[in-house]
């Protein structure tokens, strides 16, 4: 027969065996909570950039407009410096650089008798406006190699100018690009459109295991902290 105490031994095991199991269970559960989504659905992973957009936009005006409403003289007086290395006019001679007459739409490293770098001739492709705003703002970030040693034209303003002046330099300038709308709507235009995208974003990471996330885009976006709680 048992006594008091065998009973007790058997109590006490099947007592604590539950509570080891409830121990386990509840460590797991932790550990392994399931994350229940705010809102029903996956994830969908935004890039984060456009987030940074309304901010970096200041920064990086379209070069389009700043082009159409450049200043080609303010922009030759800017092109002072470039003269150590590069003739301008027509039949110019190659200095340390290679003659710029007619560069805009120029293939590149296509200047002939012009030794270019073996970073220049390999990057291929024309000195479009664009191209050229690039390499102007900063030559050996836009071409890693390149033999100009020139650090670069911080002002996106005096890049326009200096473009819009070697756009100049040709017995058939062409054309400047269109601008659809003045370059006041164009401006105001492209920062509704960021935030746009930063709204959206902010909805998709109301998403599951998105809280941290969307609360962190609380900042930018009220629909983000409403549906994350
Ligand atoms: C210190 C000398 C130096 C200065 C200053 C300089 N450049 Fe250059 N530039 C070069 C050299 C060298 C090359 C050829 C680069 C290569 O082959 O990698 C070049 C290439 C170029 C090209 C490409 C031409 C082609 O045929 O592909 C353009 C455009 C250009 N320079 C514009 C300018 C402008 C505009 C300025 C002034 C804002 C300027 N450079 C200032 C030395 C210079």
């Amino acid at each position: 027969m048992l006594d008091t105490f065998e009973v007790n031994k058997v109590l006490g095991a099947v007592l604590g065996t539950f509570l080891g199991i409830q121990a386990v269970h509840l460590t797991a559960g932790a550990v392994f909570a399931p994350q229940i989504p705010a809102k029903p659905g996956f994830e969908i992973e935004v890039k984060e950039t456009p987030a940074s957009g309304p901010a970096a936009a200041p920064k990086e005006e379209p070069f389009e407009p700043l082009l159409a409403s450049a200043n080609a003289e303010r922009g030759q007086a800017a092109t002072k410096p470039c003269e150590a290395c590069h003739t301008f006019e027509k039949g110019g001679p190659n200095r340390v650089g290679p003659n710029l007459w007619a560069v805009v739409n120029r293939p590149r490293a296509s200047e002939s008798g012009f030794n270019y770098s073996a970073a220049m001739k390999s990057k291929g492709g024309t000195w479009t406006y664009d191209e050229l705003n690039k390499f102007l703002a900063n030559p050996r970030r836009d071409i890693p190699g390149t033999a100009m040693t020139f650090a670069g034209i911080d002002r996106e303003r005096q890049r326009a100018d200096v473009v819009a002046y070697l756009r100049t330099l040709s017995d058939n300038p062409p054309p400047l690009p269109q601008v659809a709308q003045p370059s006041e709507d164009s401006k105001s235009d492209s920062k509704t459109d960021a935030k746009g995208g930063g709204d959206a974003q902010g909805n998709a990471k109301g998403g599951p295991s998105g809280d941290a996330k969307g609360n962190a885009k609380g900042g930018t976006s009220g629909d983000a902290k409403g549906n994350a709680k």
